[in-house]
């Protein structure tokens, strides 16, 4: 299954949780490959980090290339992609054969904005045949500002075809530290919030991964 994590603004936590989802597949046994369509190459390098500190397990992220769709298309297992709008064309290779998409948004008005325009590319790009759209906030204020969090989960939960998930993550330095490390927050943190946010957000993307 290809599965695009995307959305159009910088720091909505895509390569986060690319690299999370990664490795919790991996741990527990799937097949998984990593594209990363973005610029700033976050999800290689996060990678390349869990490489050289010899964590196990790993599973390969690959840059983009000519035959980009032909590849994505080759695998059998579970195959991410990390998209920002720094690579348009990229992006839309991608959405044009991805099976579902997973959108984190952080909670405000121009992430709400951003992630409705966002949703007019895939539309464009797909017409009648869309993908599962999976959104979810990302960074949610875990102090203040709870009301403006639900807020902005009410007017993402309206966005035409997207269907909101349960899951939030919270913004907790544990993704911070352990993206840093080149390690899941499971790895580093393994009773924090921030993992058993992680592990609930896994199983609703990928039930037949049960929580240990
Ligand atoms: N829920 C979160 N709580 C705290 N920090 C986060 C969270 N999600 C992402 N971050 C941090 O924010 C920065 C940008 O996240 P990143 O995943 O690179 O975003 P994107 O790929 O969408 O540009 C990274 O340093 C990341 O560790
Ligand atoms: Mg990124």
């Amino acid at each position: 299954m290809i599965t695009v994590i995307g959305n159009l603004k910088g720091g909505a936590g895509k390569s986060t949780v690319a690299f999370n989802i990664g490795v919790r597949l991996a741990m527990a046994g799937h097949t998984v490959v990593a594209y990363d369509l973005d610029p700033q190459k976050t999800l290689h390098d996060v990678a390349s980090i869990r490489a050289e500190q010899g964590y196990e397990p790993q599973f390969p992220v690959y840059l983009p290339d000519m035959q980009l769709i032909g590849k994505l298309r080759s695998h059998n297992g579970d195959v991410l992609t990390d998209v920002g709008s720094a690579n348009i064309d990229g992006m839309k290779a991608a959405i044009s054969i991805c099976h579902r998409i997973v959108i984190p948004v952080p909670p405000s008005q121009a992430d709400i904005w951003s992630t409705q325009r966002f949703i007019r590319i895939i539309e464009q790009v797909r017409g009648d045949d869309m993908p599962e759209l999976l959104a979810f906030i990302n960074r949610a204020d875990t102090h203040h500002a709870v009301r403006e969090t639900d807020e902005a989960a009410a007017a993402l939960a309206t966005l035409r075809g997207i269907r909101l998930l349960d899951g939030r993550l919270g913004q907790r330095t544990a993704f911070r530290r352990s993206f840093s490390e080149g390690l899941a927050v499971q790895e580093l943190e393994p009773r924090s919030k921030a993992a058993t946010e992680m592990l609930s957000l896994l199983t609703e993307l990928y039930p037949e991964i049960q929580e240990k």
